[in-house]
């Protein structure tokens, strides 16, 4: 199995080769990425496969079911160095539907260390969802519960000092919402985009919710 692996990755490197005899030399220079990526673990969500990015072209953090943690030092270092250091443009957060971390979140069953890491997603449940018993989601619910999520991951993402920061220093940087359909193989934008700390989402007016 791992002997596969190898191999595929000198056919693919030999490939690359082919078209661009200075493609690794040009690569190993630096990186400039425009974009950084939050996403979920899951195998299927690849970030660079589903958008048809290359390699140098997206800066990609994961962790199960795309969350913000406040004092998630990994997160906050990945996007403090994409922010000061490589400048990305835009974050972009990105669920997917079916995911298994939404799931569990409000499966009711105890799983473990988990349990904690996805509080957040029963967060967002109780907040938005209440009517919902543990345990008794449709598939078509934990998807709405997924994008949910995201908009409040980018929410969260938007109040870290990092990016008060860097909105107060004059960067222009956006964070998006973003969702993945594993049926369609598409991306929708949540329309969730925050570009400063003063833009926050526009909400209904009264009367009309
Ligand atoms: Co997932």
């Amino acid at each position: 199995m791992l002997d596969d692996i190898f191999a595929r990755n000198k056919a693919w490197s030999k490939k690359r080769l082919r078209k661009n005899v200075d493609y690794f030399e040009c690569l190993s220079v630096s990186q400039n990425p425009d974009y950084l990526w939050i996403g979920c673990s899951d195998s299927r969500v690849p970030a660079n496969v589903i958008t048809g990015l290359e390699p140098g072209d997206i800066f990609v953090h994961c962790n199960v079911a795309n969350l913000i943690h406040p004092t998630d030092l990994n997160m906050l270092s990945v996007v403090e160095f994409a922010v000061q250091q490589l400048r990305v443009k835009h974050i972009i957060i990105c669920g997917h539907h079916g995911c298994g971390g939404v799931r569990a979140a409000v499966s009711g069953k105890r799983l473990g260390s988990i349990d904690h890491w996805l509080q957040p997603i029963r967060e967002v449940a109780d907040a938005h969802f209440a009517d919902h018993g543990r345990g008794d989601w449709e598939n078509l619910d934990l998807d709405r519960l997924c994008e949910s999520s995201v908009v409040e991951q980018v929410r969260r993402l938007a109040r870290t000092p990092i990016l008060q920061d860097a909105w107060d220093s004059g960067v222009e940087i956006a964070i998006h919402g973003w969702v993945y359909g594993l049926k369609d193989g598409l991306l929708s934008d949540l329309n969730c985009t925050r570009t400063g700390r003063l833009n926050r989402m526009v909400k209904p007016a009264a009367g009309t919710e």
